[in-house]
Parts: C-alpha cells; sequence; structure tokens
C-alpha cells in the first residue's frame, strides 16, 4: 500500500489544489470489481475524495444501482452521464460506414466507446478540479492505451493519470477479497467474467474462456439466445440505407439509434450476433474473446454488400484497405491520430454513394443476404443476361484477352525457359 500512497505523491508532488487536504480523483465507474476496488482503496489507504463517473453509452445495466454502490462504497459525488446519442452519431455511424471490423470479426464495440468515457471524464475532471483521474484498467489490455492516449490528449499537465489495479497488480481475485474483507460485494455477473457492454457491442472475458480450445458455456450471453432454439420460422429483413447511413427497417423510418436497439433484440432472439476468435492485442498478447453484436454484425454485413453493388472495383478494393486501416487504429486507441479523421472524411464522400435497399434472412444463428437494390447499381440485368441483350464480340473479347494479358503471359513464356 505505500507504493501506492508513494506513487500518488510523486504524481501530484505539490500536493492539493487550491489548498485543499484531501487529494481530489475523479474515477471512471464503471461498478464492476475493478473500478468498486479502486474507489474503496484509495479513499481508505490514501483518504482520497473520489468523484465517480458512469458514462451512459448504452450500457443494459441498472446505472441508478451503479450509482447507490457508488455512494456505499464512499463516493463523495456521483455523475451519470448518458452520452448513449453522442455514442451512436460520432463512434458508430462512422464505424457502420467504415465497415469496422478488427481482425474482420470484432465489431469494436469496447474500442469505439473508451475514449468518448475517458473525454467525458476528463470533462468531469476539469470541472472539479480533480488533483488526478483514475481508471480500472489492468497491464494486460488494450483498455489502458485506449483511455490514456484521451485523456493525455484532453487534460492539463497538472491532473495526473493513475492505474491503481495495474500499479498494484490486483488480481481478479485479490480485488474480490479485498472487497469482501472490508464487507463489500459485486453483482455475481461481475465475478465470474469481465464483461464491458455498449449498445454495438457485449464482450465476455475470462473464466474457462481463457482456455481457446474449450466451447463458451451458454451462461455467457445474454443477447442472443441459442441458435437452436430460435423460432422456426426465418426472420426477413430490409434495411435501407443513404448516404451509407441505414434509415429504415421494412420502410419504416427511423433513426440510427433505434435501428440499432430494434436489431439487437429482433436479430439476437433469431440466435445470430456470436462472435468467438482469437484476437491479436495491441500490447503483444493473444486473447480468446467471446462477443454479441446482433445489430453491428447485421449492418456491416448489409452495408457492405450495397457497397459491393454501387462502387466501382477499384473504389471497393480502396475501400477495404481503408476499412481496415480505420479499424486497426480504433482497436490500437488510437482515437486521436490525425489519420483517423481523414479516413473518416474519405469513407463519408464514398457512402454518399452507398443508397437502397438490402435484404436478409435471419435463421437460428445464420444471416444471408438474400436481395439487393439500389437505383445507382452498377449491376446491370440487361447486360449480364446469358439468354438476351447485349454480347461482346468475338472480336473485341479477343482482344481484351490478348492485351490483358501481356504482361503475364509473357513473363510466363520467359521463365519458362529458364
Ligand atoms: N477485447 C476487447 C477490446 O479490446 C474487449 C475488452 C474489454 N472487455 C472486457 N470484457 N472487459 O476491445
Amino acid at each position: 500500500m505505500l507504493r501506492l500512497c508513494r506513487y500518488l505523491k510523486y504524481l501530484v508532488p505539490k500536493g492539493c489544489k487550491k489548498g485543499r487536504t484531501v487529494l481530489r480523483v475523479v474515477l471512471a465507474y464503471s461498478g464492476g470489481l475493478d473500478t468498486s476496488t479502486i474507489l474503496v482503496l484509495l479513499k481508505e489507504k490514501y483518504n482520497a475524495e473520489i468523484i465517480t463517473v458512469t458514462v451512459d453509452v448504452g450500457q443494459k445495466e441498472d446505472l441508478e444501482d451503479v450509482e447507490e454502490r457508488a455512494y456505499k462504497l464512499g463516493a463523495s459525488k456521483h455523475y451519470t452521464i448518458d452520452a448513449k446519442h453522442e455514442f451512436v452519431e460520432k463512434f458508430v455511424l462512422p464505424s457502420i460506414q467504415l465497415n469496422g471490423l478488427y481482425e474482420e470479426k470484432y465489431p469494436l464495440g469496447t474500442a469505439l466507446a473508451r475514449p468518448l468515457i475517458a473525454e467525458k471524464v476528463a470533462e468531469i475532471a476539469k470541472r472539479e478540479g480533480a488533483d488526478a483521474v483514475a481508471h480500472g484498467c489492468t497491464s494486460k489490455g488494450n483498455d489502458q492505451v485506449r483511455f490514456e492516449l484521451t485523456l493525455k490528449a484532453l487534460l492539463p499537465d497538472d491532473i495526473k493519470i493513475i492505474a491503481p489495479i495495474r500499479l498494484y497488480k490486483f488480481t481478479r481475485r485479490q480485488a474480490l477479497e479485498f472487497l469482501r474483507s472490508r464487507g463489500y460485494d459485486v453483482p455475481s455477473t461481475h465475478k465470474k467474467y469481465s464483461i464491458d457492454e455498449n449498445l454495438w457491442t457485449r464482450s465476455i472475458e475470462g473464466g474457462e474462456l481463457d482456455d481457446p480450445a474449450v466451447e463458451p458455456p451458454e451462461e455467457v450471453f445474454e443477447w442472443t439466445v441459442p441458435p437452436h432454439k430460435a423460432p422456426d420460422n426465418p426472420l426477413y429483413l430490409e434495411l435501407e440505407f443513404r448516404n451509407g447511413v441505414p434509415v429504415a427497417i421494412n420502410g419504416e423510418k427511423m433513426d440510427l439509434f433505434k435501428i440499432v436497439g430494434l436489431l439487437n433484440e429482433i436479430v439476437g432472439s433469431h440466435g445470430f450476433g456470436r462472435i468467438d476468435h482469437i484476437e491479436n492485442r495491441v500490447i503483444g498478447l493473444k486473447s480468446r474473446e467471446v462477443y454479441e453484436a446482433p445489430a453491428a454484425l447485421t449492418l456491416i454485413e448489409a452495408h457492405k454488400d450495397l457497397e459491393k453493388l454501387v462502387y466501382t472495383p477499384h473504389e471497393y478494393r480502396f475501400k477495404r484497405l481503408i476499412d481496415n486501416l480505420w479499424s486497426d487504429l480504433v482497436y490500437n486507441g488510437l482515437w486521436i491520430e490525425p489519420l483517423r479523421e481523414h479516413l473518416q472524411k474519405v469513407a463519408a464522400e464514398m457512402n454518399r454513394f452507398v443508397e437502397g435497399v438490402v435484404k436478409l434472412k435471419v435463421y437460428k444463428g445464420s444471416l444471408t443476404i438474400v436481395g439487393r437494390y439500389s437505383d445507382i447499381s452498377g449491376y446491370h440485368k440487361e447486360l449480364i443476361d446469358y439468354n438476351t441483350g447485349w454480347y461482346p464480340s468475338d472480336e473485341e473479347a479477343r482482344g481484351f484477352i490478348t492485351l490483358y494479358g501481356l504482361h503475364s503471359l509473357t513473363a510466363y513464356k520467359l521463365r519458362k525457359r529458364v
């Protein structure tokens, strides 16, 4: 414990601001095991005044309960900030336009929410004249990078950033014991697994999931039904896009926030949206990750399909490149990187032409695209039809093949001799 006190003194060398005698710390508080431990720890051992901040990014948690827990554990003040709509507009929307999937699988939920949470926490820290900002990340994950880079960008130098769990090397077991020994507890779901949730993705880590050879137990899933228990009738959906933004489901116009919520529910109830993959973390570890993201996977799949219909092959290939670049920057905690914004501008420009309707079929855990339409489609039935219409002449085809293959054919013939 001494270490932590020394660390805090080192971080806040001139003592507290404005002649206060106690340190004022703003804590990014989720209500989970790690941040609850930090709250008790900082208060107890350093007599710090803790202001907790919980940012609502659509986690399906009772945030009044979280507030109550914060006060029970000793917070002097608590903020719950509703950032759901901001999350959708500034983070989810570009993520659809850039088909944000890390390593082709993970819809980036946690990675997208961290910079927004950090921004809100930094605002409160400045408003409250805090000496330090604390977060609950360990030294093994990506989130420490995401939080701290955004905080460093937004906080003045005299507000320090502390990561007590990382500093003190608290394991989850130790954190639980620490809280119990002080007569506190956390909800049972937070004991077994580490869960992070927002309206775009639910992430479950830890427990038996740490063995990548073992199938995830059914108890880890909350947003999706087991595919074999899904309804026997397929679900058909028509998603309409304007400017690369989903605007309607089955002809009914609604805003993106509503579309995401609705899709999570209805597509999840048909068993689609589960992800289980091996992920390369930014800090050099491989981890086994389990997610639920029915709306995210549905919207990205449909959006990509429509892009294929309207883009030229050159646009399509370029877009895949920038999609991956953008996803990597976001995953790696570089929301502050200028290139991230440049890519979003390019993507928004290209998305002006992503217009039309995609028809999907969701059936017992699988999702298939079964139709698509756009007024500006590059597909023309009168050209492709094998029975009617236009055919390139034999002469045209021969000429094309000769010139098209000339480089390769020449090299092939020359090298065959060697
Ligand atoms: N692997 C994901 C990411 O790095 C999720 C991390 C947080 N998940 C959690 N269950 N604590 O973005």
